[in-house]
């Protein structure tokens, strides 16, 4: 079986085919009777060792619709909370022959770890500062939806770039499908040599911005600053806090993202976040259900016996 740890070592073709197979299920989700149901029979496990809105319901609520039996550890008042190690608890949930886990982690590589040691399709929930696969694949669809393309696309992630795995992992689809993608940071909070990583990097947020088709915001990562520098919130929203009046650099079209959370009034106002044309925020929580659909789906595949990618 494969796993989803990250983007890193998937082909441009396998993203585009994840992609193409999450489109049936935005029309199955905006149906009144949602459901498929191909997973039946099959168990999924979602251990979520950090929190989560988004992530953690959308994989869910994919599991449930395609009729799944779907458990949600959890962690809080798990035995990880007596010292259990993170191997003897992937070690327990595989006894329990789960088909498929889903995992969140504080540690980068923690994912794969885990992965390494089951016998099942691991996918990756955000590990750290390292990857979020699924986020970058649900913004992929978004982007591709709304504009039409991702190739020759501008595409600017902007904010705390050096504690993200939403960047991490948006670079890497985004450049292997062919999008040119700057990232914008202040120079305490970008990390050295991203241009290996195939992006460009600005440290000022108006040039980083100008002409973008995409402009994607993200929140200060507060809970993996190591006693960095941290700005206050005043002073990183008068640098790096995107206003309509910003936004106006960008190109004339330009689509705004946010994974979310959002903090209003830091790295992003009310007024871009929720405009009713600009703004994307609310489609990729949609977006997100049905590409997690679509992992699920592809990645159970050998073991239901089914032709497929995995
Ligand atoms: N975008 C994202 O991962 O959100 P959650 O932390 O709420 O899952």
């Amino acid at each position: 079986h494969r796993h989803l740890t990250g983007i890193y070592g998937l082909q441009p073709h396998e993203i585009l085919f994840l992609l193409d197979e999450a489109e049936q299920w935005i029309t199955l989700n905006r149906a009144t009777t949602k459901h498929d149901d191909r997973l039946s029979g099959l168990t999924l496990i979602n251990a979520f060792f950090e929190n989560s809105t988004r992530t953690l319901l959308s994989f869910e609520i994919a599991g449930k619709r395609l009729g799944a039996d779907v458990v949600n550890m959890a962690v809080g008042q798990s035995s990880v909370k007596k010292g259990e190690t993170l191997i003897d608890t992937a070690v327990t949930l595989n006894a329990m022959r789960a088909d498929m886990i889903v995992i969140r982690h504080q540690s980068s590589g923690a994912v794969q770890l885990i992965a390494d040691k089951v016998d099942c399709p691991v996918l990756n929930a955000g590990d750290g500062r390292h990857e979020h696969p699924t986020q970058a694949l649900l913004d992929a669809l978004t982007i591709r939806r709304r504009k039409g393309r991702i190739g020759g696309l501008t595409v600017a992630i902007c904010g705390d770039i050096l504690h993200s795995r939403v960047a991490r992992s948006n670079i890497l689809a985004l450049t292997a499908l062919g999008a040119e993608v700057r990232v914008v940071a202040p120079p305490t909070l970008m990390p050295t040599a991203i241009e290996r990583l195939g992006a460009i990097p600005f440290h000022d947020f108006d040039k980083g911005i100008e002409g973008a088709d995409v402009v994607m915001m993200l929140r200060l990562q507060n809970e993996r600053m190591d006693g960095a520098y941290l700005p206050s919130p005043r002073e990183f929203h008068a640098l790096y806090g995107l206003t309509m009046e910003r936004l106006e650099r960008a190109a004339p079209d330009a689509l705004v993202m946010h994974p979310g959370p959002m903090n209003r009034g830091v790295e992003i106002t009310s007024e871009v976040a929720d405009h009713p044309d600009r703004s994307a925020i609310t489609e990729q929580v949609e977006m997100g259900v049905a590409v997690r659909m679509a992992c699920l789906d592809v990645l159970t595949r050998k073991r239901r016996g089914v032709e497929g990618w995995a």
